[in-house]
């Protein structure tokens, strides 16, 4: 298997419209990517595939769309103004910066070669700071999200409030969330504007011990149902100067991702923190009444929170496939599941004429209703099939003359590039079934 690095990615991204640099014609922005026509669809079937799996798969967790801007007040209360930095160093010779954590501050720059250069690390705040209204003062300063769990927070009474939920039970809230990051290399991997997929599980206190367990083991299936190989993820807890002064625990799923194994997404016990910093500085009670047994607490939390965006590149990554064929040529493959695949299935006529091109744009016209479909009619069929094979479609359906005689069209798969002549009457079916039983080939 030829050797996958995030240079093929981010140019197969480019040329097939997966993700481009934001503002290209400008110079672009640091940290800031835009998602083309087939990034977008990928992205939304991620999130798509994962706000089903939490909120119709799992009991008890109901959705949430909190505003991106908030009162400046539960930045304070979450601790985000005071905590949420990074320590930051200058090379005094050509300027770059780094994350001070990042580097060997007694080696060379890594920029620049020159020893000795960097400056004493200082804090750095990673919020965005904008302000609201006419005027920029500190009164009317507010920040751009940095995670989408404290949206959860503080709407956590009116949640129980008017759903009728009971603990154990979580909210789940997919959305950008925003980050001054100091550096931004590895592509979309950690950038300024990103996405988050966090779902808070809130519990009596000392059932945290049993849930917290629980969504480990379901968030790490998750990603086997996507299609994810279960081998290039793996757990990495989090040692004592890594973990949040308030937390009990915390574990990361790991990927390896072509620049090495990171972090996917965390999985936290969180206690009663965050409700509690709430109720501090709102005044307000953020207490549950459990009408079991009438006690009143504040309810602990289990976290589970991924990045969208950070799903989006290891899709890619762990899809992206180099395949030497027989005749010595190169297929380059993405082998996504097919139920994130950004199109499922592509109509191919083997050629225009004869009739061949009005049956199938009829018959791709009529898959639009069960699938995201594509309509390509250009070029010779082995051509066409490596288009497709290139951005991960993994269903090609081919109209032949054949078609015309007894209505069966030929139904190609990605993986094994097997065929087979399927009616077109059981084609949804065929589709859907190969579709719930994949595995990758
Ligand atoms: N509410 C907890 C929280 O935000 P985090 O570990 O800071 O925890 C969770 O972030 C996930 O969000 C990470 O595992 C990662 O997938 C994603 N993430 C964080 N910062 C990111 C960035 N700058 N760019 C892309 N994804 C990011």
């Amino acid at each position: 298997m030829a050797e996958v690095t995030l240079d093929k990615i981010v140019s197969l991204c480019k040329r097939r419209g997966f993700i481009f640099p934001s503002s290209e014609i400008y110079g672009g922005l640091n940290g800031a990517y835009d998602y083309g026509p087939l990034g977008v669809q990928l992205k939304n079937n991620i999130r798509d595939f994962w706000w089903k799996e939490m909120t119709q798969i799992h009991d008890d967790i109901v959705g949430l769309d909190a505003s991106i801007l908030m009162n400046s007040k539960v930045w304070e209360a979450s601790g985000h103004v005071n905590n949420f930095t990074d320590p930051m160093v200058d090379c005094k010779v050509c300027h770059a910066r780094f994350r001070a954590d990042q580097i060997d501050l007694n080696g060379a720059c890594p920029n620049c070669g020159n020893k000795d250069s960097f400056t004493a690390p200082r804090n750095f705040n990673l919020m965005f700071v904008t302000h609201i209204g006419p005027t920029s003062d500190a009164s009317s300063q507010i920040y751009l999200r940095p995670e989408t769990a404290q949206g959860i927070y503080v709407d956590f009474k009116s949640v129980v409030q008017s759903s009728r939920v009971k603990i154990p039970f979580g909210i789940a809230q997919v959305g950008k969330s925003f980050r001054n990051e100091i550096t931004t290399k590895n592509f979309i991997f950690r950038s300024c504007e990103f996405e988050q997929m966090e779902m808070q599980w809130f519990c009596k206190p000392g059932t945290d011990e049993k849930w917290f367990p629980y969504w480990r083991e379901q968030r790490m299936a998750f990603y086997g149902k996507m299609g994810i190989r279960l081998d290039h993820l793996r757990w990495h807890q989090h040692g004592p100067e890594e973990l949040a002064f308030y937390a009990k625990d915390a574990y990361d799923i790991q990927f390896l991702f072509p620049m090495g194994w990171q972090e996917l997404e965390g999985v936290h016990s969180r206690t009663d923190y965050d409700l509690t910093q709430h109720q501090k500085f709102s005044g307000k009670d953020m207490t549950y009444l459990d009408p079991e047994d009438n006690s009143r607490f504040i309810p602990y939390v289990v976290e589970t929170s991924a990045g969208l965006t950070r799903n989006v590149l290891m899709a890619l990554s762990d899809a992206y496939d180099e395949q030497v064929m027989p005749e010595g040529d190169i297929r380059t493959v993405l082998h996504f599941h097919p139920s994130i695949a950004p199109v499922t299935v592509a109509v191919l006529p083997l050629v225009k004429k004869d009739g061949l091109g009005e049956f199938a744009d009829k018959l791709e016209h009529e898959l639009r209703q069960d699938f995201v479909t594509f309509f390509d009619q250009n070029g010779a069929i082995g051509r066409r099939y490596r288009r497709m094979d290139e951005i991960g479609t993994p269903y090609c359906v081919t109209v032949d003359y054949d078609t015309l005689k007894d209505n069966t069209v030929t139904l190609r798969y990605r993986d094994s590039m097997q065929q087979k002549r399927v009616p077109i009457s059981n084609l949804t079916e065929e589709i859907h079934k190969a579709t719930k039983e994949y595995t990758r080939v």
